[in-house]
């Protein structure tokens, strides 16, 4: 009798652990996971997440898998990370003022001046130390692990009336920005009147008016196709921007720890391939924008930088915030 009891709880805890890979408890067998984004396939975001989905099949013998999910097609962002929280999409490419919205140390990272070089802003972001506790953070309420991140490069305003030189060039204009107090202060402090909009909207706004100009980088610029309707690409330069790849806390908990450490290797590596990939893709964006009849000036940055430092004093308040601020800075010297 013994035995037989043995035997069956022996299968009922084989049953309930799933079929992890290398016997980690509660582990599942794997799974195509689905990530939403908001841009193009032509996109290095696009193209280092599809390439790291490719690798991880392999390393996991096809146990996990990632399908990307460009343009929108689940959502945008806000509700991405939504989604993303309540389980029902994987994983996501979120900007960092979408985390600023659920928890304010995001916002040391979104800020203007925070890095002040793309080398700079992944070494921060790679380095545990900084950003360790702000990867987990909402883990317990939300339910979303932060991964790690890909760069947006350096974000410039463009316009459908003319080359901006100033802050006061922007009166009076409206400026679309991302979902965040801190965006919209920001657009503020450089002259403009804030509307914020989902990035999948901002052609349709430019087009019809709703909007005179929006701030991205020249890759997004290009490839979502706003030079057609703003054609003037001034190079504020206010800011380096960071996504993150983010996931459901549940969902990364079911991997064993060997598929575990092969996500992590190959996400590692889509980090690096996306920093390789920026840099020529900015260059091609400027130059395929110019040839769409993009014209690129530069600004008086002395101004946009005194009318954006103040920001500083305003959003970073607390003491964890200016802690934070501070490792920022000291890692990138
Ligand atoms: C960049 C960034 C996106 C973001 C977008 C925006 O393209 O990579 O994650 O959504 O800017 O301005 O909304």
């Amino acid at each position: 009798l013994a035995v037989i009891a043995a035997a069956a709880l022996t299968l009922t805890l084989a049953a309930c652990g799933g079929s992890g890979s290398s016997g980690t408890p509660g582990a599942t067998s794997g799974k195509t996971l689905r990530l939403a984004l908001n841009q193009t396939e032509a996109h290095p975001s696009y193209i280092a997440l599809d390439n790291f989905g490719k690798r991880l099949a392999t390393d996991t013998n096809d146990r996990w898998k990632v399908q990307v999910f460009p343009n929108e097609t689940l959502g945008a962002q806000q509700e991405a990370l939504q989604m993303v929280s309540n389980g029902s999409v994987d994983m996501a490419i979120v900007s960092g003022t979408q985390l600023e919205n659920l928890n304010k140390d995001f916002r040391v990272l979104n800020m203007p001046m925070a890095f002040s070089s793309i080398d700079g802003q992944m070494k921060v972001i790679r380095d545990k130390s900084i950003v360790g506790d702000l990867f987990t953070s909402l883990e317990g309420n939300q339910h979303v692990t932060v991964l790690g991140g890909f760069t947006q490069g350096e974000r410039s305003v463009y316009t459908k009336f003319g080359p901006v030189k100033t802050p006061a060039d922007l009166n009076g204009k409206k400026l679309r920005v991302q979902e965040s107090d801190l965006m919209i202060a920001m657009a503020q402090a450089m002259g403009a009147s804030a509307t914020p909009l989902a990035y999948g909207e901002v052609y349709t706004g430019l087009n019809s008016g709703v909007i005179d100009a929006a701030e991205n980088n020249e890759v997004s610029y290009f490839t979502q196709k706003h030079f057609e309707v703003a054609p003037y690409f001034s190079n504020t330069k206010h800011l380096v921007g960071l996504d993150y790849l983010i996931i459901n806390t549940d969902t990364l908990k079911k991997m064993s720890t060997e598929d575990r450490a092969s996500f992590d290797k190959e996400w590692d590596a889509a980090m690096t391939e996306h920093t390789n990939l920026w840099q020529k893709s900015t260059e091609k964006a400027i130059a395929d924008a110019k040839a769409g009849g993009a014209k690129f000036s530069d600004v008086d940055a002395a101004a946009f930088k005194s009318a954006l430092e103040p920001l500083q004093a305003k959003f970073l308040t607390t003491d964890s915030q200016k802690a934070l601020w501070d490792k920022l800075q000291a890692a990138q010297k």
